[in-house]
């Protein structure tokens, strides 16, 4: 069977081969790296980030920072970087070999470097997340990071182990294996950093109706500290899927990324992504990847038609803000509903956390009780 092309045409494989000692001859010295870097590291190792190969050299950095894509013309809108301290590092050399080491004192990987250069900072965030205002909380990251960027192709030692849910963590290879072995010739990729509540679900169940599997991919790295932790959000997937959804035609895996709330840049990011865990279709819908108000309802749409369609290799379904209507008596848009918006059940994140935190179960047509009831537990547990 025919499967959809990984981005770039190959799926990228980082992994070495950690018993050959030869591999750690000749390392210059030891760099540790925070969490966020590490889930980077994991996502270039099993191809996740196909065509990347590594952190990106300055000239690759320029180009995505400017035009959302690689010197060679590749569409890559987000970019991936090492960040170190200038001053602790100031004898590494273009030609060195560092391991990069985690914060357990382990060895996940080496850096062969290839770029050494310090970035404007104020630009890419301009660039990247549009708005330079230190509140949001992806540009408040990049200006928090060190200030010397080191680029070059990376060789994985390991890839981090998750403490919790490890079957769930997929490789690209694996979950095209899946897809091959499922028969299903249409694949559709849901990202997701918060609970399924019942809008989600229509418009998952929506693309459902037209393509052979759905592709549950919550992002499980690091997301700002007020979203719901990815374990209490894992454990409330499973139990949606079992209690409401035709697990014959569901896959459930950990996207392992750290979020970025870069919106448009970012749900073009995501798509790449999903395209090269196999998908074949991509839902976008309300404000995707946004944060606060600092994008527009539509933008993380509007952004794929920047691209030709043939070079995204990925089809996207856009879907318009869903919600109960109490007249229609079940979940729409303003597409399918005439009703005025007085009818409509529409929560905000921020009341939803405040009514689980008070042990409130939002109603059921905003979120599945057994959903809630999860939500509510991992909270308390949280405080
Ligand atoms: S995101 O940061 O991962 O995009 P979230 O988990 O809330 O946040 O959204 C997952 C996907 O569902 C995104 O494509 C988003 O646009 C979409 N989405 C979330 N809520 C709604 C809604 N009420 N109506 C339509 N689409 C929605």
């Amino acid at each position: 069977m025919q499967t959809i092309l990984p981005h770039g045409g190959s799926l990228i494989n980082l992994m070495t081969d950690r018993q050959d000692k030869s591999r750690l001859k000749g390392l210059k010295k030891a760099i540790t790296v925070d969490k966020w870097t590490l889930s980077d590291i994991d996502c270039l190792a099993m191809g996740a980030f196909s065509p990347l190969t590594g952190f990106l050299c300055e000239a690759d950095y320029h180009s995505v920072v400017e035009t959302m894509r690689l010197g060679d013309g590749t569409i890559w809108p987000l970019p991936v970087t090492l960040a170190v301290d200038a001053r602790e590092h100031d004898n590494i050399q273009i030609g060195d070999r560092i391991l990069l080491r985690g914060e357990n004192g382990e060895d996940y990987a080496i850096l062969q470097v290839e770029s050494r250069f310090r970035p404007d900072k104020g630009r890419e965030a301009i660039q990247v997340f549009r708005t330079d205002d230190n509140v949001h909380p992806g540009v408040k990251k990049l200006f928090d990071k060190p200030e010397l960027y080191l680029g070059g192709p990376v060789e994985v030692l390991q890839r981090p182990r998750p403490e919790r849910f490890s079957d769930y963590y997929l490789t690209p290879h694996q979950t095209r294996e899946v897809f091959r072995k499922n028969g299903w010739k249409t694949v559709v990729g849901f990202q997701t950093r918060n609970p399924v509540h019942r809008a989600h679900e229509y418009i998952q169940k929506s693309a459902l109706e037209i393509v052979d599997g759905l592709f549950l991919n919550p992002l499980m790295g690091e997301t700002k500290a007020d979203d719901v932790p990815a374990e209490v959000r894992m454990k409330s997937y499973l139990t949606l899927l079992e209690n409401y959804y035709p697990m014959k035609r569901v896959l459930l895996a950990a996207f392992p990324a750290a979020m970025r709330y870069a919106g448009p840049r970012e749900a073009v990011f995501h798509a790449l992504v999903r395209k090269n865990y196999g998908c074949t279709h991509f839902i976008v819908g309300r404000d995707h990847a946004g944060v606060g108000d600092y994008y527009g309802t539509y933008d993380a749409q509007h952004i794929f038609f920047e691209f030709a369609p043939d070079e995204l290799g990925i089809q996207l379904l856009f879907f318009e803000h869903s919600f109960y209507c109490t007249a229609c008596q079940g979940m729409a848009t303003t597409k399918t509903c005439p009703h005025e918006a007085g009818y409509h059940m529409t929560l905000s994140g921020t009341k939803v956390r405040e009514m689980l935190r008070n042990k409130k179960t939002p109603p059921p047509e905003f979120t599945r009780p057994e959903v809630a009831n999860i939500l509510i537990e991992g909270l308390q547990n949280k405080e």
